[in-house]
């Protein structure tokens, strides 16, 4: 029987110069080959070597950053914008109470840069609880909620590598008060870790191809294949909000920014922040030939970067912060379009069992990871939109280890205290210097709300570190 399965399957890895993955299958027991068994039967060779042959040539970056312009947006300081902030404002709360949002926040990825051993969502960020990234997401979800007194279904996207400890940790703590019908978890695709040399998939073990996440651009074809986007149409969804866990200060199905997108008639619609920098490392949004595009910073010439316009502001302004509105029914024709967007290529040290069954830990990247992007959407929407965000207060993205220079768990900690700090002080309350201020989204959701509760409450001063989340904390 199992001879029968080593010669169907040695046939059909032959047929795409992948043999090498049976080499340790006389030393397996039973399971072990069924389980390898089931992993190439998943496996899509055709379009594996086709992705390995055009490895060079998937997405030309350099032949659109030649062509790039800046974007047309809906800017801050602007009072010529085509649609009025009063009208988007109204929109987007039109859409939240008629139960049309949905959020869509992805976690797929792992905290590797962080030093982090758990789901990144998981890390202890809030400055003064210490709430996790996950806690605080969920208690923005609940207030808006509140607020529109209807549901907004909250799906997360994990991978293989955080999926089990995700959805027990949501369990463990009663998914932060929403319901279990509100919060949809599911998991997204993987594809093998090939080789650089010669496109080999490599071995985790010698009964384990190496695999790897597809990519936050994976949760277009996840999303279908888990039944998400029926169950989210069937519910009235109509838009979702899209964003990543490692950003603590997004403020989640914000109304301004709904209703620029609905208003516009947008398909997708993207945040952007004003790089202070050329190379500020976030993704640039650019107008090509008329349809938006990300490029990454790595990929942006320094020449393109540093362009400047006339009154002597960057042209290439526009940073990406991976905050996206993304109409449902794009993203259903899109789910059914296979080769909707490309693949891109990540060059990585991957560790692997060679020929003789030893574990090889490369000190130079020896592998190539293919991944999607969920922003190369944009091009392909109709009247794809940006709108301007001030990045102090909508972006705290948490990358690096502690004691990193930027973006580490100090740097971001600081920001989101600074941020509610400013609340405080709009509120006419003095805050003492080095005291550390947090407000849970259950308390106020915004710095009007805030300013509402601190005037019935008349609190003058803040001479301590204050963790604003129930009625009762206002007493300082
Ligand atoms: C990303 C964006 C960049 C943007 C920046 C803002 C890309 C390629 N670049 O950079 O344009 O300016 O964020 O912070 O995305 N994820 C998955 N599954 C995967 C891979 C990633 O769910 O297979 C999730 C991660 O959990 C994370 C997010 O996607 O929430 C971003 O991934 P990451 O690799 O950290 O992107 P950056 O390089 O930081």
């Amino acid at each position: 029987m199992t001879n029968n399965l080593y010669q169907s399957l040695l046939e059909k890895l032959t047929a795409f110069h992948q043999e090498q993955i049976l080499i340790h299958w006389n030393s397996l027991d039973e399971p072990q080959r069924m389980q390898l068994a089931e992993q190439i039967n998943a496996i899509d060779f055709p379009q594996l070597t086709r992705l390995y042959q055009n490895r060079d040539r998937l997405f030309d970056a350099a032949a659109l950053a030649e062509r790039a312009k800046e974007p047309p947006a809906f800017r801050l300081e602007c009072d010529g914008n085509a649609i009025s902030r009063q009208d988007a404002i109204q929109a987007g709360k039109d859409a939240l109470a008629s139960g049309q949002v949905a959020v869509l926040v992805v976690a797929g990825g792992q905290g590797t840069r962080l030093g982090f051993e758990h789901p990144k969502g998981m890390f202890p960020i809030a400055p003064v609880s210490g709430a996790t990234l996950f806690q605080i997401h969920f208690e923005k979800v609940l207030a808006r909620n509140r607020q529109y007194g209807k549901p907004i279904p909250l799906c997360v996207m994990t991978s293989p590598a955080t999926h089990e400890e995700t959805v027990k940790y949501f369990a463990e703590n009663q998914r932060f008060g929403l319901a279990e019908s509100d919060v949809i978890v599911f998991c997204q695709g993987t594809i093998p870790t090939v080789s650089l040399d010669d496109g080999k998939i490599l071995l985790a073990a010698p009964d384990k191809i190496a695999l790897s996440p597809d990519g936050h651009g994976g949760a277009i074809t996840a999303l279908k294949k888990n039944g998400v986007l029926e169950k989210l149409s069937a519910c009235g969804v109509r838009r979702l909000f899209y964003f990543q866990v490692d950003n603590p200060l997004v403020d989640i199905a914000n109304e301004e920014f709904l209703g620029y997108h609905i208003l516009a008639e947008s398909e997708l619609t993207s945040q952007a922040i004003r790089k202070q920098n050329p190379q500020d490392r976030v993704g640039n949004i650019v107008s090509v030939d008329g349809r938006l595009h990300v490029i990454e910073y790595s990929d942006l010439p320094d020449e393109v970067a540093e362009r400047r316009k006339p009154d002597g502001s960057l042209e290439i302004w526009a940073g990406s912060i991976a905050v996206h509105v993304i109409n449902l029914d794009f993203l259903q024709r899109q789910a059914e379009n296979a080769a909707a967007t490309p693949f891109h290529v990540a060059k990585k040290k991957v560790s692997y069992v060679d020929a003789r069954g030893n574990l090889v830990k490369p000190s130079e990247p020896n592998a190539i990871k293919f991944e999607r992007f969920i922003f190369d959407l944009l091009p392909l929407a109709q009247n794809a939109a940006v709108v301007e965000v001030d990045s102090s207060r909508h972006f705290a993205p948490l990358k690096n280890a502690s004691g990193s220079p930027t973006d580490s768990p100090e740097t971001v900690r600081k920001q989101i205290s600074d941020y509610f700090i400013e609340w405080l002080t709009k509120s006419g309350v003095t805050v003492v210097p080095d005291v550390k201020v947090e407000i849970s989204p259950l308390f106020a959701n915004s710095a009007e709300t805030f300013a509402e509760k601190v005037l019935q409450n008349g609190i003058a001063a803040m001479t301590k570190d204050a963790y604003f989340r129930t009625k009762d904390d206002l007493v300082s």
